[in-house]
């Protein structure tokens, strides 16, 4: 399994510590620092006086003292680039993504490794395997690293003792059969005294192999990335005068060459590179990691969080993707979840519509879930607001992996790993009709839109849809109601009352409404709809100026006093669960069009207000 080559060249390798602080992974990579002779001397003499002061032993050195006071410059909010420490011996640069800290652990985790190579498990060897090192070990291996070094530490709390290192081995190898590592190399060491972490260790003559430097020092884990097609995440358009335009990022994959066709994403406008410039300097060619500007051919529209292409193997455009997510917020997810998605450049709104299932990280098996708590993995539907090119997390980490953030905090709540393209509209292509909307909606004497009621159960919706469409019918109009129970008897018939399938209600009932709004139709949707971002999406699916958001508020108190199908009373005995109000959510419209206050009005005079105000919008005499 092992594969390790010599490498003479001083090659970087970026490796990240995985294991608390209590396993020894500040000092570690301290004693590492210290008998390598890698630390600078002012450095030294202030962990002289801080070990001194915290252990009042005048000849202490507490390594971790090295790496924690990064923690305190962080803490303080100086800079976010000092969670990576650089140092460099004769053989290699070396990069270590270092991630102190207990609760927010997995969250460094995942945004440090995205860019490393391979991974330092840490196990206390009196505590052996922790459900910590499984899941660390199964977020490296989503994340596409596939070195990892198992080591081994505290041995000399253990005797030294051959039997606990190889029974903590074999432990781990068996764990990991089910994960993609190539490579799994066990050491026996102790941090704090030094033993294999530089020198061989002399207190444990049974141990052959490398120690942990000079394995960092040998391994190679260079990720190959032959044959990759071109890549470039825009971004920023650079027009410093009228004579220049170029589009400028880093290249994520493959090479550019002068007279390349590429192709934009997600737009599909193919151009021909006709300059590369990094700086000043003009350039035939350009590959992966170089930051570059590209002239094109013609003038092609580009904005930020677009992606520059290969034309021969371009990147997947869709607005839906299956992903592994690994939820980093302290209150867990559930589908309906809506936050920004930060992928390569492009910073685009996206909501969670499905949690298929979460990771056993002790067995790796499958579990069903609906939810998501704190450091779980989840496999997860994730729909965009539109369109954007990407690849799978496979196929390249920088375009098929991003986070998530939190809308309201700006906080990264979650990291994902793109598994697959999950948009189902793929080869199919949109017929245009002979007769329109227009001609449909003109010989009907009205303009179409869609009359989208939402609130609570029981909040008066269906009674108030009755009324208007009665209002409108006498007035000889065309129209039909799409009520929450009713489409819930066919084609809805397949749901329920979890996130996702509501999430999938409004979506199926918002998809009839465009098609009935396309037929020429007023329509009143009749839908508890809770989701304030589902609410947003069906007004995207539905035509500009179709949309017409009415919310029917009415407090809970009253819709439960009221309780026409006496399900509040049902759900207050616990014989339904997840009734929106009570136990599942209702998310009150920001700004709908109408603002119907059932407390206030009657439904026969809310149905009149609702009737003029589509008579002064131009709806019904166009
Ligand atoms: S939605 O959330 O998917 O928009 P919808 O409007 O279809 O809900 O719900 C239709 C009806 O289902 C409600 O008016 C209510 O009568 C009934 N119902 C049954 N169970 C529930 C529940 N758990 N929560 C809300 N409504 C429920």
């Amino acid at each position: 399994m092992q594969q390790i080559t010599l490498d003479s060249q001083r090659s970087l390798l970026r490796f990240l510590t995985c294991g608390s602080v209590d396993d020894g992974k500040s000092t570690l990579i301290g004693r590492l620092l210290y008998d390598a002779q890698l630390i600078f001397e002012d450095q030294l003499r202030g962990i002289h006086i801080e070990s001194q002061r915290k252990l009042g032993d005048v000849d202490a050195l507490d390594l971790s003292l090295l790496v924690d006071g990064l923690q305190a410059e962080r803490e303080q909010g100086i800079t976010i680039d000092v969670a990576y420490r650089f140092f460099s011996t004769a053989k290699r640069r070396f990069i270590v993504a270092d991630t102190p800290g207990h609760e927010q652990y997995t969250r460094n985790m995942a945004t440090g490794a995205s860019s490393a190579d391979l991974a330092v498990l840490l196990v206390d060897a009196r505590k052996g395997l922790l459900v910590q090192t499984h899941r660390h070990s199964c977020i490296a291996s989503l994340l596409g690293i596939r070195h990892v070094v198992l080591a081994v530490n505290k041995m000399d709390l253990m005797e030294y003792s051959e039997d606990v290192f190889r029974t903590i081995e074999k432990q781990y190898r068996e764990f990991a059969k089910q994960l993609n590592f190539t490579s799994i190399t066990a050491i026996p060491m102790s941090a704090l005294l030094g033993d294999n972490v530089f020198k061989h260790s002399t207190n444990m003559p049974w141990y052959q192999g490398l120690t942990f430097m000079s394995y960092l020092e040998e391994v190679n884990a260079d990720t190959v990335h032959e044959n990759e097609p071109f890549r470039m995440p825009v971004q920023w358009v650079n027009r410093p005068h009228q004579d220049f335009r170029g589009f400028s990022g880093t290249i994520a994959g493959g090479t550019v060459h002068v007279g390349d066709e590429i192709v934009v994403l997600p737009a599909g406008t193919r151009a021909v590179v006709q300059n590369i410039v990094e700086y000043k300097n003009e350039r035939t060619q350009a590959g992966r990691g170089e930051a570059i500007t590209l002239v094109l051919d013609r003038e092609v529209d580009v904005s930020r969080g677009n992606v520059l292409s290969s034309v021969v193997s371009p990147a997947s455009i869709s607005d839906r993707v299956e992903a592994h997510v690994i939820w980093m917020h302290e209150q867990p997810v559930q589908a309906g979840k809506q936050m920004l998605c930060k992928l390569g450049t492009a910073l685009i709104p996206a909501v969670i519509t499905k949690i298929a299932s979460k990771i056993d990280v002790n067995t790796m098996e499958s579990l069903q879930t609906d939810s998501l708590a704190m450091n779980e993995i989840g496999v997860c539907v994730i729909q965009f607001e539109s369109k954007i090119g990407h690849d799978t997390y496979l196929a390249n980490r920088d375009m098929g992996g991003f986070i998530f953030i939190d809308r309201l905090s700006n906080e990264t709540i979650a990291a994902g790993m793109i598994i697959r393209d999950a948009s189902t509209t793929q080869n199919i292509t949109w017929h245009k009709m002979d007769v329109d909307t227009a001609a449909r909606a003109s010989i009907k004497g009205q303009k179409p839109c869609v009359l989208w009621l939402t609130g609570l159960s029981g909040s008066g919706k269906s009674t108030i849809a009755n009324l208007v469409e009665r209002a409108l019918w006498a007035e000889g109009k065309h129209t039909y109601i799409l009520d929450g129970d009713n489409v819930r008897h066919g084609l809805s018939s397949d749901l329920g009352f979890k996130a996702e399938d509501r999430i999938e209600n409004i979506r199926r009932v918002a998809e009839v409404s465009r098609l009935m709004t396309d037929a020429g139709l007023i329509i009143i949707v009749s839908l508890i709809s809770p989701f304030q971002s589902e609410r947003e999406r069906a007004r995207r699916t539905i035509k500009q100026g179709e949309f017409i958001e009415v919310y029917i508020d009415t407090p809970l108190e009253e819709c439960e006093r009221r309780d026409p199908k006496g399900l509040y009373k049902r759900a207050r005995a616990g014989e339904i669960r997840g009734m929106t109000g009570l136990d599942a959510p209702y998310e009150a419209p920001e700004q709908p069009e109408m603002h119907v206050s059932t407390m206030q009005q009657s439904p026969e005079d809310s149905a009149l207000n609702i009737v003029s105000w589509l008579r002064d919008q131009g709806y019904l005499n166009p």
